[in-house]
C-alpha cells in the first residue's frame, strides 16, 4: 500500500502485532523487529548484534525481547542490550494509520 509521506515505509496489518507480540518485518532494505507493549509499538533493528539472529523472530516480556538464538535481551523501547552500556540496536519510529503499520528509518530528528 503506497503511503503519502516516503519516509514511512509499510510493515503489514496492525493486526499481525497484537499486545505481546514481536515480529519480524521487513522494512525498505532492514529487517526489523516490531514489537507491542501493552498496546503502543516499538521498531528495533531485527538482526542480533551478537551473532545475527532474528530478534523479531524471539520472545517478548514487557519491554524485553530475548533473541531466539543464544538469549540476548533487548528493551524494545531503547534498542538497549540489557546487560551492556554500550551495545544498542537501532531505534525506528513507529506508527499506525489506516490499519497499518508504518515504520520511518530515518534517524530521529
Ligand atoms: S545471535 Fe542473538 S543472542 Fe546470539
Amino acid at each position: 500500500m503506497p503511503t503519502p509521506d516516503s519516509t514511512w515505509h509499510d510493515a503489514g496489518p496492525a493486526d499481525q502485532v497484537p499486545p505481546g507480540a514481536v515480529i519480524e518485518a521487513v522494512v525498505g532494505d532492514r529487517i526489523v523487529a516490531i514489537a507491542n507493549v501493552e498496546g503502543r509499538l516499538h521498531a528495533i533493528d531485527g538482526i542480533c548484534a551478537h551473532q545475527g539472529g532474528p530478534i523479531g523472530k524471539g520472545r517478548l516480556s514487557g519491554c524485553t525481547v530475548t533473541c531466539p538464538w543464544h538469549g540476548w535481551q533487548y528493551d524494545v523501547a531503547t534498542g538497549r542490550q540489557t546487560l551492556s552500556q554500550t551495545i544498542r540496536q537501532a531505534s525506528f519510529a513507529v506508527k499506525v494509520q489506516s490499519d497499518r503499520i508504518l515504520v520511518s528509518l530515518e534517524p530521529p530528528g
